[in-house]
């Protein structure tokens, strides 16, 4: 028996690093997972091991941007499993520069996926889950919407948006039994940021206590911690999973 038997969650950008590894958890918790993402040829495989396991999914190819692909992607989901529990609203991008250089298209475009792509997913699930009265969104925000950074203007204002978009839903839904946090990753080994020049990585490391980068299991757990029965009392918090690298 998992601690999430019967539960449906959606977790969107589920192909890879932190999105993949929290459809992994919540799997083995006991969830069905509706893994959504705009590249959707590496979701089969995910879907295949899911299967494997003995455990339930659904496949989207879905762009978080794309209101009514959204709109599409829950009904399917409630057409399929009846309603929705659980929102990871994970997937994100970068497009870094310095803001003098940054380019307009580029400031949209990340603001698009993160920020706004997390508000439509968040609209399309709440009506399920104010009928049924429960329900658990997490939000992945990051360590430098705390703390800011050089040359990720963009992604900062997303992620500190997405700080505050956490809690003005958490306030709003509060009675109906839905908690909405978000978390705050800090430096992750995932694609996302194998990337990296070395230097810049160097760099990273040694602002952090700890002395290490972070795994998507790590972030994982705390999507887990914050989805369980147990935490039904945490709305409206920012949990750190950043090895030290900033602390509030
Ligand atoms: P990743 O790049 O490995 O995975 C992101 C996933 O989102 C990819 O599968 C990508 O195809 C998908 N995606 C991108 N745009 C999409 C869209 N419009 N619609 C649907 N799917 C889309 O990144 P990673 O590292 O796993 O990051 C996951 C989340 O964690 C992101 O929101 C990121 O900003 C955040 N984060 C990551 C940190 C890190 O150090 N890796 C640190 C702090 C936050």
């Amino acid at each position: 028996m998992g601690s999430l038997d019967g539960r449906v969650a959606i977790v969107t950008g589920g192909a890879q690093g932190i999105g993949r590894a929290t459809v992994m958890a919540l799997v083995k918790e006991g969830a069905k997972v509706a893994i959504t993402n705009i590249r959707c040829a590496k979701l089969d495989q995910t879907i295949q091991e899911i299967k494997d396991m003995g455990g339930d999914a659904l496949k989207f190819c879905v762009d978080v941007t794309d209101v009514e692909a959204v709109q599409e992607m829950v009904d399917q989901t409630i057409a399929n499993w009846g309603k929705i529990d659980i929102l990871v609203n994970n997937a994100g991008i970068t497009k870094d520069n310095l803001v003098m250089r940054m380019k307009t298209a580029d400031w949209a475009a990340v603001l698009k996926t993160n920020l706004d792509g997390t508000f439509y997913c968040t609209r399309a699930v709440l009506p399920s889950m104010v009928r049924q009265r429960w329900g658990r969104i997490v939000n992945i925000a990051s360590v430098v919407a705390q703390a800011g950074n050089v040359g990720q203007a963009n992604y900062i204002a997303s992620k500190a948006g997405i700080i505050g978009l956490t809690k003005a839903v958490a306030a709003e839904v509060a009675r109906r039994n839905i908690t909405v946090n978000a978390i705050a990753p800090g430096f992750i080994a995932t694609p996302m940021t194998e990337v990296l020049a070395p230097e810049i990585k160097e760099k990273m490391l040694s602002v952090i206590p700890m002395g290490r980068m972070g795994t998507d299991l790590e972030v994982a757990h705390g999507v887990l911690f914050l989805v369980s029965p147990e935490t039904s009392y945490i709305t409206g918090h920012v949990l750190n999973i950043n090895g030290g690298m900033y602390m509030a």
